[in-house]
């Protein structure tokens, strides 16, 4: 009966539904980008319009040292359950813009073979404007059709793509205000929109910046070379002795923390349907690649990493420049799981990184940010009823997964206000985040506004 209401209010307004995530989408919130500044309050101050409108009390902007916290409540009883709700209004960079194929704050709806029912092109769509902006609309929908059973606060940040640094001192200086049961969170994946999941838990992160110095200035490459350390070539050595043949990281002591998972678990998690033809296929890529004696799908979920993000020094204009350079740069990420620390994995990428440096350079690392794994039990009231929610929606009883990706407050939130948080998320890994392209199905939008109240009529329940 009520989930009938609810569909009906969905069906009834979902064009305009729609258009408000057109146009949060329009407001380019770029968190890594400090000429967006503007438009980061732009998008906090229609954060905050859009809660009021959709029935939220004591909705507010606030500051911190870095983008500010969007903030809302309703409170209907005190003796009910509390869900917090968790987003980002943030974005990643749209670089490089000449492979979108359609400006990135200029949405359009375009069908895709995966989206037939049409999918919305642009920068945040499924990561995680469209993702944060169900849980308002679920909301709305729940105000309107006198069916929210519980407590809601929201709780929407703008530094998650620059990895939070903010949020942690904000959560703990408003412990009393974020008192609450559990934590809900649209901002993973499901594997296909016919095969619902829920990710069990989400890798960490430490991230380095390396620099290598050669010679005192860039050198005539056929006067020099040959008889000074080139600092590229050396980089490239030192970043591809990191892996050994069997891709088995070689930083000592970088395994000494990792859960291995039991055998029972293991099987557990290959039950998972995955195509690794498709996977190949979506990628155009002839072959997988990754740690031996590790599936793919433990690869990405259970087993830590470590990656080159970027790589820069010496000339890179047109034609040819015959230098040896000075300089040679480097971004370094590892993906880190339970039980492994970020802190320590970064102390030990730095000390090993300048053990095998040779003397002919000097190599200096510095740590950006970081963030801890975390593992959701999925036998917790707050999984069961985001199982619930979605066997009932989709027919089908989701799959619990591991996600590759961080997101770094979640593990705070655990630290600091003692709550699990559920990743609830609805989009698809092949919607292309952080790429060209982004996009967010149509189907996955509506799907997830009416699955969002399940969740609260099961967890209250
Ligand atoms: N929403 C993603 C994380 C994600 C995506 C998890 C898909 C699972 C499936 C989040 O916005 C993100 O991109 N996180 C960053 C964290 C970093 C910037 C500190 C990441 O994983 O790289
Ligand atoms: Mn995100
Ligand atoms: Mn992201």
């Amino acid at each position: 009966m009520e989930q009938n209401q609810i569909q009906t209010y969905v069906n009834a307004h979902k064009e305009r539904f729609l258009n408000e995530l057109v146009d949060l989408l329009k407001i380019p919130s770029i968190s890594a980008k400090l000429e967006h500044k503007p438009d980061m309050q732009k998008t906090a101050e229609a954060v905050k319009q859009r809660l009021i409108e959709a029935g939220a009390d004591n909705v507010e902007i606030c500051q911190t040292k870095g983008y500010p916290v969007v903030y809302g409540e309703k409170i209907i009883d005190s003796s009910k359950p509390t869900v917090v709700v968790y987003g980002h209004y943030d974005v990643q960079p749209a670089d490089p813009i000449n492979l979108w194929d359609s400006p990135p704050f200029e949405p359009v709806i375009k069908k895709t073979d995966i989206h037939p029912e049409g999918a919305i092109f642009a920068r945040g769509s499924c990561d995680d404007k469209g993702q944060m902006y169900m849980h308002v609309k679920a909301f709305e929908t729940m105000m309107k059709t006198n069916t929210l059973p519980c407590n809601v606060k929201f709780m929407i940040e703008g530094e998650e793509e620059v990895g939070s640094p903010n949020l942690g001192p904000w959560i703990i200086e408003n412990k009393e205000k974020l008192k609450g049961d559990i934590i809900l969170i649209s901002d993973t994946s499901i594997i296909a929109n016919d095969i619902p999941s829920i990710d069990a838990g989400l890798r960490g992160l430490a991230y380095m910046e390396v620099e290598v110095t050669g010679p005192n200035r860039d050198l005539h490459s056929g006067v020099y070379g040959g008889a000074v350390a080139n600092p590229i070539n050396i980089l490239c050595k030192m970043i591809a002795s990191c892996h050994d043949e069997n891709n088995h990281i070689t930083v000592p002591g970088f395994y000494n923390n990792v859960q291995e998972l039991s055998s029972e678990e293991r099987s557990e998690m290959a039950k998972a349907p995955f195509e690794l033809e498709a996977f190949k296929k979506d990628l155009n890529i002839d072959e997988e690649r990754g740690e031996k004696g590790y599936s793919t799908n433990e690869r990405t979920g259970i087993r830590p990493t470590l990656d080159v993000n970027g790589i820069w020094g010496g000339y890179t204009g047109e034609g040819a420049k015959t230098v040896l350079p000075s300089e040679a740069f480097a971004k370094i990420s590892m993906r880190l799981v339970p039980n492994q620390s970020s802190k320590e994995i970064s102390d030990l990428f730095i000390k090993h990184f300048e053990s095998i440096a040779p003397k002919s350079v000097k190599v200096k690392v510095t740590a950006h940010h970081g963030g801890e794994p975390v593992v959701v039990p999925i036998t917790s009231k707050g999984f069961l009823a985001a199982s619930k929610a979605m066997e009932e929606t989709y027919g089908k009883k989701p799959v619990p997964t591991r996600s590759g990706g961080s997101i770094p407050i979640v593990a705070l939130f655990k630290k600091e206000l003692g709550m699990d948080s559920i990743l609830f998320g609805f989009g698809l890994d092949s919607d292309g985040l952080h790429s060209p392209n982004e996009h967010y199905g149509l189907f996955n939008y509506y799907r997830g506004i009416e699955t969002i109240p399940l969740f609260y009529k099961y967890f209250t329940a």
